[in-house]
């Protein structure tokens, strides 16, 4: 197995700019009424009310990290200076926010078991948010933003859902999921599998991020409903599913965006094309070398839910395909995992960061400390901890109890400090550098 290792990873949306070349502000679009559509046009801010009434203190990082990302993915558009705002009554105040936010030390979060739990917002993650964003002492307002390997959805759907249940200003731009990376593929694979999600939602994601054909397992079930005997396709289901011969059609690359539905049926398709010749349906490769690559968003073998005990995520799928493989063919299968813990996840919230303080302060040195608060030791801690041996900033790891992590047991990868939850991390963050100064 090899961790995605890339040095660039391209935007998980596909930025037009409509007329200026350069951004310096990012819209701001109210819950109430933004849609899909609107998310696709550039660096925007989903604000929990509405923006025409002033905005909550949240949007000032929320901007600023939307136009340092979009700066840092269009570099080619940006003239100087980056982030600049007009001398109007509403920008002085935009001004005077910007005076008092921090520019040396982050916070990098996860969001499962550490904001959210089965769906639910853990209790103390409205007032850890609100501390960031100003509501302390010093007024200060520190940014943050969001590493997770869960997907299934467009960035800009997850941020909504995320602006909606913290009731806090996020652009989709602070959000880097595992699939994010998968979007530097689409010029690489024409005809993919794309694997996991609830209904046509990852069919969508993947035909955002420019992929040109992409195929499902429900697509392949309603060809041949032999290929998985045990499943039936729900109505709303084949109606979805696209009325497609396979005969011919080679699939050329597997991603599996999501934690998978239906374990038999997409595994059973999965192996089926792995053995395969060029990724053809029916046929079977005696060297077993002429099968599709594959590619999975992210290798949490488990996760934290609102069930009381961790269950199995796509790092178990991922062991069980590879188990399968090996049993079939007796050869081992090199698949290929992005996400946390792996690097490439860890580089590209710097390089945001990096561009983010390149526009605020003209430096542009990465942050001095990225707090990384997480609940999984293997993939938080554990990409925290190895990112920060080569890392010009300090990652500072933070292990919560609020998700895959139990207290009182022996954590994997040990982080360099342990609470009960995100708002003692950002509090514990916040007051280790109040001494610091
Ligand atoms: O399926 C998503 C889960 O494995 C982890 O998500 O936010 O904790 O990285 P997160
Ligand atoms: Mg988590």
């Amino acid at each position: 197995m090899q961790y995605y290792n890339s040095d660039t990873m391209p935007a998980p949306l596909h930025i037009q700019n409509e007329g200026s070349n350069t951004h310096h502000h990012a819209r701001r679009l109210s819950i109430a009424d933004v849609t899909k559509e609107d998310l696709s046009h550039g660096p925007t801010v989903i604000v929990p009310g509405s923006p025409s009434v002033g905005s909550p203190t949240s949007t000032t990082i929320a901007e600023t990290i939307a136009l340092a990302r979009d700066h840092l993915e269009h570099p080619a558009e940006t003239q100087e200076p980056a982030v600049e705002f007009e001398e109007d009554s509403d920008d002085v105040s935009e001004n005077s926010q910007l005076s008092n936010v921090v520019p040396d030390y982050v916070f990098g979060f996860d969001l499962d078991g550490v904001f959210l739990r089965g769906g639910n917002v853990i209790p103390e993650a409205k007032e850890a948010l609100r501390i960031l964003n100003g509501d302390n002492e010093e007024g200060v307002k520190v940014p943050y933003i969001f590493l997770t390997n869960g997907g299934g959805k467009t960035e800009a759907e997850r941020c909504l859902d995320l602006s909606r249940q913290l009731d806090v200003a996020v652009s989709p731009e602070q959000f880097i999921c595992g699939h994010t990376p998968m979007s530097e593929m689409a010029a690489q694979y024409h005809t993919v599998l794309v694997v996991g999600g609830e209904g046509e939602k990852c069919r969508h994601v993947a035909e955002n991020y420019g992929f040109k054909d992409v195929v499902t397992p429900g697509d392949l079930v309603k060809w041949k409903p032999s290929v998985c005997p045990f499943r039936k396709l729900t109505d709303e289901e084949y109606a979805n599913s696209k009325e497609r011969d396979f005969t011919d059609v080679n699939i050329e690359a597997i991603f599996v965006f999501a934690d998978s539905r239906d374990w038999a049926s997409d595994a059973q398709i999965i192996l089926e094309l792995l053995m395969s010749k060029n990724g053809r349906m029916g046929t079977v490769s005696e060297s077993h070398t002429e099968g599709p690559p594959i590619f999975f968003a992210h290798n949490d073998v488990v996760w934290s839910t609102s069930y009381d005990l961790t269950r199995y995520g796509m790092g178990a799928l991922r062991i069980m395909i590879e188990a399968l493989y090996k049993e079939s063919t007796g050869k081992t299968i090199d698949v290929t995992t992005y996400g946390k813990p792996s690097k490439a996840t860890f580089d590209y919230a710097t390089r945001v960061l990096q561009q983010w303080r390149k526009d605020l302060f003209d430096d542009p040195a990465p942050p001095r400390t990225v707090y990384f608060v997480g609940d999984t030791p293997e993939s938080d801690i554990r990409g925290s901890n190895e990112y920060d041996e080569h890392s010009e900033s300090d990652w500072y790891s933070i292990l919560v109890e609020t998700g895959v992590y139990e207290s009182g047991t022996e954590p994997r990868y040990k982080p360099r400090k342990t609470v009960r939850n995100v708002l003692e991390a950002v509090k514990f963050g916040m007051e280790r550098e109040r001494r610091r100064k």
